[in-house]
């Protein structure tokens, strides 16, 4: 039997942004400026939806090493977007989060991320992660890390206990994630996270990702019959 629910947490890899604009003559930057701007509809159709947690993968850890140029462009545009859409988000509600390695960040980056976290701390409405120098495995280095600076105890060990000291610690796995793009990967995006979690790939370029191709793939996750390597009760096969 499908379980019929909407997902509870939702990550996107928003990728093709570069290949929009490339397809269009125009330099990556125009991509990612409207890849950007994208992003606004999608939050409100899954707040709209009833979506505990968004995860938006925006720059990944390995992103650092793409030329100097684009990284300063993408930096620029996250200032712009933080100080230009994060009130409005505020607005709405939404508890605002950034996961990922923030030391890398540029100070204006981090000082703009942490007044946004702390300003929408004590917001109810859904949670928003941004994942912004990210990767899923130096995440769980630094998790591992966190566990022994906390004198963290041998006998101590176990998933649930580890879980705490990733960047997403409180937070449920990612029960479905969704890549734009056409690449069928998952580029060290919430490599923990998704042990179990649902995959639905479109060739769709992010800057042409809407709404509707987002409500699209939310129900096709609803017809998913998630196991979790258990054998299905007879009665509800
Ligand atoms: C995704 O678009 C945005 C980031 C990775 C920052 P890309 O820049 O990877 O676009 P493509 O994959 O080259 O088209
Ligand atoms: C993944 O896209 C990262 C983001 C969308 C932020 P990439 O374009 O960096 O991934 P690869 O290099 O194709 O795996
Ligand atoms: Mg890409």
């Amino acid at each position: 039997m499908t379980d019929h629910t909407i997902p509870k947490h939702v990550g996107i890899i928003m990728d093709g942004n570069g290949r929009w604009a490339n397809q269009r003559g125009m330099p990556r930057v125009e991509g990612h400026r409207k890849g950007a701007g994208r992003t606004k509809e999608i939050i409100e159709a899954a707040a709209d939806l009833g979506i505990k947690t968004l995860t938006l993968y925006a720059f990944s850890i390995e992103n650092w090493k793409r030329p100097h140029d684009e990284v300063i462009t993408l930096m620029d545009l996250l200032d712009f977007y933080l100080k230009t859409e994060i009130e409005d988000l505020l607005n709405k509600g939404l508890v605002f989060k950034v996961i990922g390695n923030k030391e890398k960040l540029p100070d204006n980056i981090q000082y703009l991320v942490e007044e946004a976290e702390r300003i929408t701390g004590s917001n109810t409405g859904m949670n928003l992660m941004m994942a912004i120098s990210y990767g899923g495995r130096d995440e769980i280095v630094r998790a591992v890390k966190r566990f022994i600076e906390k004198g963290g105890d041998m006998d101590e060990v176990n998933e649930e206990s580890f879980e705490e000291n990733l960047d997403t610690g409180g937070v449920t796995p990612v029960d479905l994630i969704i890549r734009t793009g056409g690449e069928k990967r998952i580029s060290n995006f919430l490599v923990w996270q998704a042990a179990y979690a649902e995959l639905f790939f479109t060739d769709t370029l992010w800057p042409d990702f809407t709404k509707e191709e987002f409500i699209y793939a939310i129900e096709d996750y609803k017809l998913r019959q998630r196991r979790f390597g258990m054998i299905p009760d007879k009665a509800e096969t």
